[in-house]
Order: structure tokens, then C-alpha cells, then sequence
């Protein structure tokens, strides 16, 4: 079989999906993960990004078609002079160093014009990167066709090479593109941007709600693609009918119109138990912003609640005493409400103040102890209340609830009142029957409510909440069959087919939209439980997985379902059919209940996948949360998806002794099922392309210092190897801001490594430890100066490095060491990271005896003075001297003391042309001088003074940002790595705004048109 290697085993442009994937976490509006929770979903930058570069060939697959073409040949021959020059300047410095103490590494090959039309066309598929990642550009067809362009292109090559493969009809239609497949699919961001790169996807998960959300992503919308909607009101309205439907409109406008009509519907059955609320002139006293709402109803928001507890002290025994963790209500500035308990008649009553209180840390305290973390005090007799009495009690069914505050909808915003008698004994009225029964688990990963009497799901749950929510979940059944009788009344065929069995005529229509209706009272849940935090700033209920975990919370919101505001029924079906107006998909999507670890999906399938890590989520515990609601609204319509109580929990591919007996066992357990799952991708996936695995690092991982060597990381590793896969890529994805961690002082690691993986060859040779060294030495530069001319920022390269070095290790069976026994991982990321570290210093040899004097000297003691006496012994070793280095403009020499000059304090006028010493030293600090105080473009003006040496320049910043981070100078290293990033658009503007000559336009020339 031809293989050609794919664009994302050999470069990537990383800052940009970096920065997408950031950006993306701010988006809500139409933004697919608003469908349904799923916990750690993988940005849709990333996935979109990773599974293009694993599809698309890397250049030098196809370099004599690049040859072929004289406008690419001969901007290819511009660039190649000014690198050639480069390599010149390095071989006489070489040559120089030869018979010298210097040690001058080689300069390699010389750059060939193949390499040069391959970079460039390297350039040219990282801008359809750099456009496909953006959020605006997820449903803009002119992106998304040209990247679906080049996915094609590429396929198309490799069915022409195979033509003559014995298995070619099954491999390579070159007709058809291979279908994709996701093991661990989630929340489905993976299969549902392979889909929209127009493959064929296919999705499966152990769990049912990340199978039924998939479902809803790639399953449902394509099979109802370009149809209008069913309900009579738009059927009706021949304007608004008449419109064109794009792409799951039609289905987006009936979710809209059958939550609306269930909303109604509730309306009429539980109105009651959601009044408004009466301004009295009682609540108004003492508030005068309150006068121009006495005698009026307004719409509830939410009801605040605080849990309570007998007093434990015995002279106010029969006392119900609130746990409130807070007394404030709204601490927006301005526009400050809080609580104030009144104590009378033996007993006590809320009343709602506005403004700041003036017992201010009280008020924020509530009636805690002390700060976070601590428990309560009685509110009538100030006695402590220590968290086992609050278990004791709360097991013993005696902890109870009183309402603190309502909050209601005001002409300008919130109002919040003191709680009425009324409002509270019509929640008390609420008898819910028929509430899901099942138990919660005795002990899961992050949940503690069960410490505290609850025991089954319903407990979470008031019983307000619980009828509404168990009507709402039966209204779901009766909008499926209202939904089925509009469709064959707007001539859909009356067929009995369901959705699941591939129906699409009215009765899959009307299971279809059940899913987002059912989807909308999951969300409802969320917000509506008694776990649901009130938002002080925000102002509103704050859903109760702001973690994966189910903590205690002492006093909660009760929103209104019936209103508009958040947790609200009007809220909920927004953000159910929001997402559907943006998808535009048309390609087939499957989603399935399969265990990875035995699936058959993959089957020639493009495989990009994202599994669990150890113990970082307990996905099934957690899950149940909603497979209880839904499983109420849909079984009918999923009966297999739903057979169970509750989600299955004994393949999960989860780390957690709980579940397996100790800490081994449950690792023991992950890694056996985890290498089974990677044996099946690396023994099933499609062979043309490499498979793509997303390793997330746990929370506390990524603050340590044992740096991509962790013990995590090379488990995970081993056990990809152990499956039978070769690695050929490791890249570092993050979505948190860089700065701030090495702001932080922090060893900046990625949030998650994209593996790249090949199925390796049966025939794979062995190796002896020191064949493998030699190959690290003579293959891990050439792919570092690779990296780095892809503009990699300096922060991810060591990790980024691991890759081609993994690459040399697993193309070998075994590396067996001088005793014959097999180098570990472990051992093989040591040396690869050695190996780095060397060629990153041999770099090194490439800078004029100036800057490598001062990299020496600055390893030493960065901007700090050192001793004269040091220096001169070093400038003598480093071929230079120190009243040349003074001259040149980056030392200052006092006494017997020398210090390197910081960038702020070169001068302004410094003009390169006029440096009769010009290095690569000075060159790099005053364009960090440049970029600092004047952006980047001053530093562009810069630039173009510099010429080709300002490439050289962006080497030395790479060099050292590394050499900082090692050194833990963190605002040092931020300098460069600013420098390093910032340099594709310094090239940009100074190609733009300045008039290269000659020499210098062989530097811009790489990204001229
Ligand atoms: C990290 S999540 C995937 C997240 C997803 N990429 C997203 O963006 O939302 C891992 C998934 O693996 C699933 N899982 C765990 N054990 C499994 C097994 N044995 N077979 C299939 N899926 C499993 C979990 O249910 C979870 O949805």
C-alpha cells in the first residue's frame, strides 16, 4: 500500500488553533454544546482542525506537482536564495570554528528547492487552518468547501497510487470519501465536525445520553435537512412558509413551536403552584423604591431557600434554624439586597433589605461560622453547629427549608422581596407522584449529597420541582403524538416507522423534535434542583454542574419554569433549537450504544477520538442525573437506549475504586480496557490515515514539574504503543491563556496532547539502544528546524519535539539495552528530551561569537550584573571580548562588574544599517524594545531594516524562551515568547508597509502571492 504522510505528522499551525479554541469558550450563542451538558467537551476549533491535517497530504507527498508549476517554482527559487545565504553564513562559520575550543555543530544539508516548495505549500494549507478554526466561519460554505476541496485532493491521490491494491474496492472508492468514527464520542464535537468536513460520521459511546446527544448532532439534523416545519402556525403563516429552510431550520422552528405549546400546556396544569407575587404596602415600608409596585404582580424569578436544621441548643429545641451560607442577595454595586433575620417571638422571620448593610461581613457570612468552608451557627442562640450534627440530622429526615427571599421581575431589572407565608405554603402544597425512583450511587467520584440523607436522585429535587418536572417530561410524549398528527396533516407520510428503525415520514419527525423537547427539560433540571446557586453578580440561578461533581449547597434557588428568566421552560427550548438553525450538515450521521473496548464501527473508518482519562470524570455516576428525566420522556421512542434504571456502569472506562475494589484494581482495570479499545483502532481504522487521540491532563498534572515526562503521560503512551500503534505526532492543544500561566510561574503545559498514531508494521525491525540514539541524533534536528519554520511557539516545541522523537522509537518493535532488556517509555522520552535539549544547543553554533557569548553569559545570570573577571575568561573562550561586546551596544562594563543590557534600555535610535557590529543579540532585543513600546509595527520597520537576519533573530528568540523556562524566569521568557508569536504578523507588515531590497525580499517572499 502507498502511504503518504499526512499534513498533521509533519506540521500544524498551533497558535492559531490555540487561540481559536480559547475564544470559543466564550461563545454560547448557536454554539452546538448548548444542546445538553456533557462534562470536558473538546473544542469544535480543535477537532475541526485535527481531523482536516490528519486527511490532508503533507506536501512532500506531491512536491513534484509543486515543481511542476512555474509561478510556485519560481517564488520558491526567491525564498530558497535567502536561506541558501543563511546556510552559507553558517557552513563558513563552521568551517571558522574547525581546529577551535568553539563547538560549531554542522550545518546539515544544504536547503533544497523540493523543501522550499514544500514549506510553501505548507504556508498555504495552514491559512485554510487559520480560517477553518474560526468560530464565524463554522457554517461559512466558501471555508468549509475549500477545506472539503483539499480533503478530496488528497483522497483522490491516494486512490489513483493504490489503484492496483488487492483490497482497492473497499478502500479506495475514489468516489467516495471513508466514513469517520469516534469510540468515545461525548458531547460529540469530534463526529460532528468530521461531518461537517463532509465525511460520513459515525459516533458511539458506552453511555445513553452521550449517545442520544450525538444523536441529536449528526443524526437527526442531516435526515431532516432542507424540510419546513410541521406546525400548523408556520404552515399557516404563507409568508413565513414560503421562506427557504436551510440546512435543520424547519426542525428548529417546530422545537420552538412545540416548547411554546408545551409551556402552555404546563401553564394550565401547574400554574397554580407558580403565582405572581402581590407588592404589599407591608412590603413596601421602609423600602421607597418599592412604592410604585404596591398592588401590582409581578413574575416570580426564583425563590430563595435556605435549608434548616432543629437548633441543638435546648431552649430553642422546636426551632427550624436557616444554614444560609449568605445573607446577600445581590451584591452588583449599586444595586445591593441582601437578607435580614428578625428575632421575635421566640422564633425568627426574613426581611429583605436593599443597599449595602451595615454589618457588611455578616451579611456575607449568613449564619456560617466562619469563612468558606466552615459550618454553621444557631441563628437564635449562636451555638455551632458542626457538619456531623447537619449529617445526623439531615439523615434523620429532619433538615427542612425556609424560604429567604423572592426574587422578581421589576420594570428595570430584578426586585427582591421578603418572603411571604403564601409563597411559601404553596411550594409546601406541591405533592409530586410518580417521580423517578432511582437510587443514587452509594459513593461516586465528586458527590457528597448522600452524606446528607440523599439517596435517590428524586431527593436533589423539591417537590415543587418535582411535579413540574415530571409533567413537563409527560408533556413530551403528548407533543410527539400532537407533533405526528400535524405531520400527516402537512402531508408527511403516515407511516408507523420510527425514527430509530430509519423512518423519516411523521412519526420519526415527531421523535425527532421529542429529543430537543426532552433535551429542553434536561436543562430545566439543571437549574431547577435544589444544588442551583444563586448568582449574587449575575443576578440569576446558576446550573449545578459549574463542576463535575455534585457538592452539597446549603441554600439554593428555585426558578421559576414558568417565566423567561434562566432555569426558565421559555430559556431551556431556546437553547434547544437555538443550535439547530446553524447546522447546516447534510452528510449521513450515525450515533450508537457500543463499549469501545469491543466495537466493530470502526471498520475502515477515519478514527479521531477523545477517551476518558483514569479518574478525572465519572461520566456514568454523573449522567444519571438526566438519564432519569429522559428515560421518562423517551423510552418510548428509545426503548434499547433506555432498557436500563439507570446508565451502565460496569465497562466504563474510569479509574475509580469505588467501583473496582482498590486504587490497583481500578487502574489496573482502566489500562486493560483502555489498551483493548486502542488495539481495536489500531487493528481497524482506515490505513491511509494516521488516528488522532486527544490525552487530557488532569488538573494537578498540568502544575508540575516533572514536565512531559509525568507518570500519566507515559502510561497513556505504553498503552497506546502496547496496542499495537507506531506514534508520528504529539501536539500540545491549549485553551487556557499562555500568559497567565507563565504569569504565574507555572511550567506552562498543554491542557491536552493531540497523539498521532500509525498502525505498526508487524515486520518491525529491533533496535539496540544506541542504533536508536543515532537515529534521534540524525533525525530529531531536521524536524525541530521544521517546527520552528512553522512559526511553533516557543512554549510548545519540547512537547511538540516528542513526536518525531516517539516517531524513531515505535518504528522499532523493541530497543532492547546492552543487557537485552527493552528501553520503556519512559526511558525513550528521557532521551528523546536529551537528544532536544542538544540540538537546541547546537543551534546555537549558528549565532555570531557576540550572541553566543551572550546566550552564555545569560544562562548565567540573564540581566543580572556578574563578574568582569568571568566574562573576560568567557569572551576569550567564545572567540570575542568584552570592551567589543560594550562597543557593540548590549554589555555595560563598570568597575569589576559587566551586566547585559535589558531592552528597555537600548536606545531608540538604534539603527542596524549603521552597526558596523551587528548581532543576532541586539537584533533580537531591540525588536522586543520595538514591540514593546511601539507594537508590532515598529518592530515590522525594524524588520526590514534587518533583512535575512532578522530570521535569525526569531531563532535566538526561540532559543531563549527555552532557556528561561528552564530557568523558571517567567517574565523573561514572556518577552520572547511575545517576540516569537508575534513575528508572522511583524513579517506581515513589514512585507506590507516596507520597500524590501533586494536581499530582504528573499525574506518575504515565502508569503507573497
Ligand atoms: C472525554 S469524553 C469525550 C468527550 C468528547 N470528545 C466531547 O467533546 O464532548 C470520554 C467519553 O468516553 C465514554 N466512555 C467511557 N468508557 C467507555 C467505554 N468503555 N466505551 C465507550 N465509551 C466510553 C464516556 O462516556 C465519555 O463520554
Amino acid at each position: 500500500m502507498k502511504l503518504y504522510k499526512k499534513l498533521i505528522e509533519v506540521a500544524l499551525p498551533l497558535e492559531a488553533i490555540n487561540k481559536a479554541c480559547v475564544r470559543e469558550k466564550a461563545i454560547r450563542h448557536g454554539h452546538p454544546s448548548t444542546l445538553h451538558l456533557w462534562w470536558a467537551r473538546r473544542p469544535l476549533a480543535a477537532a475541526r482542525s485535527v481531523i482536516f491535517a490528519q486527511m490532508v497530504d503533507d506536501p512532500s507527498a506531491y512536491v513534484d506537482v509543486l515543481r511542476a508549476d512555474p509561478k510556485l517554482r519560481k517564488k520558491a527559487e526567491v525564498a530558497l536564495r535567502a536561506r541558501k545565504k543563511l546556510w552559507d553564513e553558517a557552513c563558513v562559520l563552521a568551517k571558522k570554528a574547525k581546529g577551535s575550543a568553539l563547538a560549531v555543530p554542522e550545518p546539515g544539508p544544504a536547503p533544497t528547492l523540493d523543501d522550499t516548495l514544500a514549506d510553501q505549500e505548507r504556508q498555504r494549507l495552514f491559512r485554510i487552518i487559520e480560517d477553518l478554526v474560526l468560530w464565524e466561519n463554522t457554517t461559512n460554505e466558501a471555508v468549509l468547501q475549500a477545506a472539503r476541496d483539499e480533503i478530496w485532493a488528497s483522497w483522490r491521490r491516494a486512490c489513483a497510487e493504490n489503484a492496483d491494491h488487492p483490497r482497492a474496492k473497499e478502500l479506495f472508492d475514489r468516489k467516495r470519501l471513508p466514513a469517520f468514527h469516534d469510540p468515545f464520542a461525548g458531547g460529540g464535537a469530534l463526529p460532528l465536525e468530521a461531518q461537517r468536513l463532509g465525511l460520513e460520521s459515525y459516533a458511539s459511546d458506552l453511555n445513553p445520553v452521550a449517545v442520544l446527544i450525538n444523536k441529536a448532532m449528526i443524526e437527526i439534523p442531516p435526515k431532516f435537512a432542507e424540510k419546513p416545519p410541521v406546525n400548523p402556525r408556520t404552515r399557516a403563516d404563507r409568508n413565513m412558509f414560503a421562506r427557504e429552510w436551510k440546512g435543520a431550520q424547519g426542525l428548529a422552528d417546530d422545537v420552538r413551536y412545540y416548547g411554546q405549546w408545551m409551556r402552555d400546556e404546563a401553564q394550565k396544569r401547574i400554574g397554580k403552584l407558580y403565582p405572581k407575587v402581590e407588592v404589599t404596602a407591608e412590603m413596601a415600608k421602609g423600602r421607597p423604591e418599592l412604592k410604585p409596585y404596591v398592588g401590582r404582580s409581578l413574575t416570580v424569578i426564583a425563590w430563595l431557600w435556605a435549608r434548616t436544621v432543629k437548633s441543638p441548643n435546648p431552649a430553642f429545641a422546636q426551632v427550624d434554624v436557616p444554614l444560609a451560607s449568605t445573607f446577600m442577595l445581590s451584591t452588583k454595586a449599586g444595586k445591593e439586597a441582601y437578607v435580614e433575620p428578625v428575632i421575635e417571638g421566640g422564633g425568627y422571620r426574613f426581611t429583605v433589605k436593599v443597599g449595602k448593610p451595615k454589618d457588611a461581613e455578616g451579611a456575607k457570612r449568613g449564619t456560617k461560622s466562619g469563612s468558606s468552608g466552615s459550618s454553621f451557627l444557631c441563628l437564635m442562640s449562636g451555638t455551632p453547629m458542626p457538619f456531623e450534627q447537619l449529617r445526623t440530622e439531615a439523615k434523620a429526615g429532619r433538615m427542612g427549608a425556609r424560604l429567604m427571599a423572592i426574587v422578581a421581575e421589576g420594570i428595570r431589572g430584578r426586585v427582591y422581596l421578603s418572603p411571604t407565608p403564601e409563597m411559601e405554603a404553596i411550594a409546601m402544597s406541591a405533592k409530586p407522584k410518580d417521580a423517578p425512583d432511582t437510587d443514587l450511587p452509594s459513593k461516586a467520584l465528586g458527590f457528597r449529597v448522600q452524606e446528607y440523607g440523599m439517596t435517590k436522585w428524586r431527593d436533589l429535587f423539591t417537590p415543587r420541582q418535582l411535579v413540574a418536572l415530571t409533567t413537563f417530561s409527560d408533556l413530551v410524549g403528548e407533543a410527539r403524538e400532537q407533533i405526528r398528527r400535524d405531520a400527516i396533516a402537512a402531508g408527511l407520510p403516515d407511516d408507523a416507522k420510527p425514527l430509530r428503525d430509519g423512518g423519516n415520514g411523521a412519526t420519526a419527525v415527531a421523535d425527532g423534535v421529542a429529543v430537543y423537547l426532552a433535551f429542553a427539560i434536561d436543562r430545566m433540571a439543571m437549574t431547577g434542583n435544589s444544588l442551583v446557586r444563586w448568582n449574587g453578580v449575575g443576578e440569576k440561578a446558576q446550573h449545578c454542574f459549574g463542576r463535575q461533581a455534585l457538592p452539597m449547597l446549603w441554600d439554593y434557588a428555585e426558578p421559576n419554569f414558568l417565566a423567561t428568566a434562566t432555569g426558565s421552560i421559555d430559556a431551556a427550548v431556546f437553547y434547544s433549537y437555538d443550535p439547530l438553525n446553524w447546522m447546516q450538515q447534510t452528510a449521513l450521521g450515525l450515533s450508537a450504544q457500543e463499549d469501545a473496548a469491543t466495537q466493530q464501527i470502526t471498520n475502515t473508518k477515519v478514527v479521531s477520538t477523545d477517551p476518558p482519562y483514569y479518574d478525572n470524570i465519572g461520566y456514568a455516576d454523573l449522567s444519571d442525573f438526566f438519564y432519569v428525566w429522559l428515560r421518562r420522556s423517551l423510552k418510548p421512542v428509545f426503548p434499547d437506549l433506555f432498557a436500563t434504571l439507570a446508565v451502565p456502569k460496569a465497562e466504563e472506562l474510569v479509574a475509580t475504586p469505588y467501583r473496582h475494589g482498590s486504587k490497583e484494581k481500578a487502574e489496573t482495570f482502566f489500562l486493560d480496557g483502555m489498551t483493548l479499545a486502542m488495539h481495536r483502532l489500531a487493528e481497524q481504522a482506515h490505513p491511509a490515515f494516521p488516528v488522532t487521540i486527544y490525552y487530557a491532563f488532569k488538573q494537578s498534572e498540568s502544575g508540575n514539574d516533572e514536565g512531559t515526562t509525568n507518570t500519566g503521560w507515559d502510561t497513556f503512551l505504553a498503552a497506546v504503543i502496547e496496542a499495537g500503534f507506531a506514534i508520528s505526532g504529539t501536539w500540545p492543544m491549549r485553551t487556557e491563556m499562555r500568559s497567565r500561566q507563565i504569569a504565574m510561574g507555572t511550567n506552562a503545559l498543554a491542557s491536552s496532547i493531540i497523539l498521532v498514531c500509525r498502525r505498526r508494521s508487524v515486520s518491525a525491525p529491533t533496535a539496540t539502544r544506541r542504533e536508536f540514539l543515532t537515529a534521534l541524533k540524525a533525525e530529531l534536528p531536521p524536524a525541530l528546524a521544521h517546527l520552528q519554520r512553522g512559526n511553533i511557539a516557543p512554549v510548545d516545541l519540547a512537547q511538540a519535539a516528542i513526536g518525531p522523537g516517539m516517531a524513531v522509537y515505535t518504528r522499532y518493535s523493541k530497543v532492547l539495552d546492552a543487557e537485552a532488556k527493552p528501553v520503556s517509555v519512559r526511558e525513550a522520552l528521557a532521551l528523546i528530551n536529551q537528544t532536544f535539549d542538544e540540538a537546541l544547543a547546537a543551534q546555537e553554533g549558528d549565532f555570531d561569537a557576540d550572541t553566543r557569548w551572550a546566550l552564555t553569559w545569560f544562562e548565567q545570570s540573564g540581566f543580572d550584573e556578574g563578574d568582569y573577571g568571568i566574562a573576560e575568561t568567557l569572551s576569550k573562550a567564545k572567540n570575542t571580548s568584552v570592551q567589543g561586546l560594550v562597543d557593540a551596544g548590549i554589555l555595560r562594563s563598570s568597575r569589576s562588574k559587566v551586566r547585559l543590557l535589558a531592552p528597555k534600555e537600548l536606545p531608540t535610535a538604534w539603527d542596524p544599517a549603521a552597526d558596523s557590529r551587528l548581532s543576532a543579540w541586539e537584533s533580537v532585543h531591540h525588536l522586543i524594545r520595538a514591540l514593546e513600546s511601539g507594537g508590532e509595527s515598529a518592530a515590522a520597520d525594524l524588520v526590514v531594516k534587518l533583512g535575512v537576519k532578522a530570521e535569525v533573530a526569531r531563532e535566538l528568540a526561540y532559543r531563549l524562551y527555552t532557556l528561561c523556562e528552564r530557568k523558571k524566569r517567567a517574565s523573561d521568557a514572556l518577552a520572547y515568547n511575545g517576540l516569537v508569536q508575534s513575528f508572522p504578523e511583524i513579517v506581515r507588515l513589514a512585507r506590507e508597509g516596507g520597500k524590501p531590497k533586494a536581499e530582504q525580499g528573499a525574506l518575504f517572499a515565502e508569503t507573497e502571492e
